[in-house]
């Protein structure tokens, strides 16, 4: 791969070709508990501004981050039944973006004044928008996260460019040594794997062998999804999933966004919340820790019954190739085979793109992941 191909692949700006074609794909932008209705707030997604709110009515809806008028950001503003209005000098935006009200100006000029709306949709605790050009593709939707049982939608902030996390999720060797303290050794997860790596309707599977383990298949979908079918985490229930988009702050900061399904109903999920619940409050956070461990002042190994310890080694392992992994005075070997295969695909769909030509149209299917092990996001 050439140097600036490198640099291009991890952009995530409007004007760059990376960030347009991750704008063509619907992308989730807020967790749905975090914005009660009759709230607005700012969102950084992909190098850019937007401005989020929940209409009294209980409507998320994505507009663009500064009024019409002068400028100053929408999302200090007031959310007046469905509308949001600004906080400077009172023009009232609807849903759609147009102008419903410019109190200080003459009758019939708030016609003529609006602002970006973008698709607004919400599924399963997510909000998700469709932030690029023309009109949105067909939502898509995960019919195996739609099953009963409990779903936990959570996520982190990690303070690194998007793809130094795309790449760990293709590299299995990894949880053979950053995960080698945690919950996957219990699930069986230890030794030093074979790893391959082949293309997919939805984007990359990875195969990774252990003798007398078995097989652990994680599926990546493009541009920026994981999917993970995992054991059961309790007698009698089915596989869990989990999916995980990773989505860009700035070039240099992303969000991890996850759902997690646990076949579990009655009271083995009521035992199952009542032992989430019980988690330590006054815990030291993964940033702070990973940024001690990434410091010198203690080992990983140090960390007792954190429960995400997962996270941390992620970090730890993510942040120590720098904000933006050198992925120009790196040495692959022959493990390396998906993040070869990763860059290889996004290249050609980058490339596609750019020219103007169809890129794939990547679809999920259910049930295409098989995995052993636990299904924490590893
Ligand atoms: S800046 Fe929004 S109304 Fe004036
Ligand atoms: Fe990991």
């Amino acid at each position: 791969m050439k140097d600036d191909e490198y640099a291009t692949i991890v952009q995530t700006g409007p004007g760059t070709v990376a960030g347009r074609y991750l704008r063509s794909f619907w992308q989730p932008v807020y967790q749905s508990a975090d914005l009660p209705a009759g709230r607005a707030k700012p969102l950084r997604l992909m190098s850019e501004d937007f401005a989020l709110y929940r209409g009294e009515s209980g409507k998320a809806q994505v507009l663009a981050p500064f009024c019409a008028h002068r400028g100053t950001l929408l999302s200090t503003g007031w959310v007046e039944g469905d509308s949001l209005r600004c906080f400077y000098h009172g023009w009232k935006y609807g849903p759609t973006g147009k102008c419903v009200e410019a109190p200080a100006e003459r009758d019939g000029f708030a016609a003529t004044v609006s602002v970006r709306s973008y698709p607004t949709r919400e599924y399963l605790g997510l909000i998700f928008a469709y932030l690029g050009e023309g009109e949105a593709p067909a939502f898509p939707t995960y019919r195996d996260l739609e099953d009963d049982g409990v779903r936990e939608v959570g996520g982190y902030r990690r303070d690194c460019n998007y793809f130094n996390n795309l790449e760990n999720q293709c590299d299995p060797v990894h949880v053979a040594f950053a995960h080698r303290t945690s919950a996957f050794t219990e699930g069986g997860l230890i030794g030093v794997p074979q790893v391959t790596a082949e293309e997919t309707d939805w984007g990359l599977a990875l195969r990774a062998s252990r003798d007398g383990v078995g097989v652990r298949v994680t599926q990546f979908g493009m541009p920026n999804l994981l999917h993970i079918k995992s054991s059961p985490s309790a007698e009698g229930a089915g596989w869990n999933d989990m999916f995980a988009w990773r989505m860009p702050i700035d070039d240099l900061h992303h969000n991890s966004f996850n759902i997690h399904l646990h076949r579990i109903t009655g009271e083995a999920a009521e035992r199952f919340r009542a032992r989430r619940s019980k988690r330590p409050a006054d815990l030291r956070s993964v940033q702070e820790l990973g940024a001690a461990i990434r410091r010198g002042e203690m080992h990983v190994e140090e960390i007792k019954d954190h429960p995400d310890i997962v996270g941390i080694q992620d970090e730890v392992a993510q942040l120590g190739q720098g904000q933006v992994a050198d992925r120009v005075n790196e040495y692959l070997g022959r493990s390396d085979v998906g993040v070869v295969l990763l860059r290889r695909l996004w290249l050609r769909e980058l490339k596609a793109f750019a020219e103007g030509r169809p890129t794939k149209s990547w679809q999920w299917k259910s049930n295409i992941s098989a995995t052993v092990g636990i299904g924490a996001d590893a």
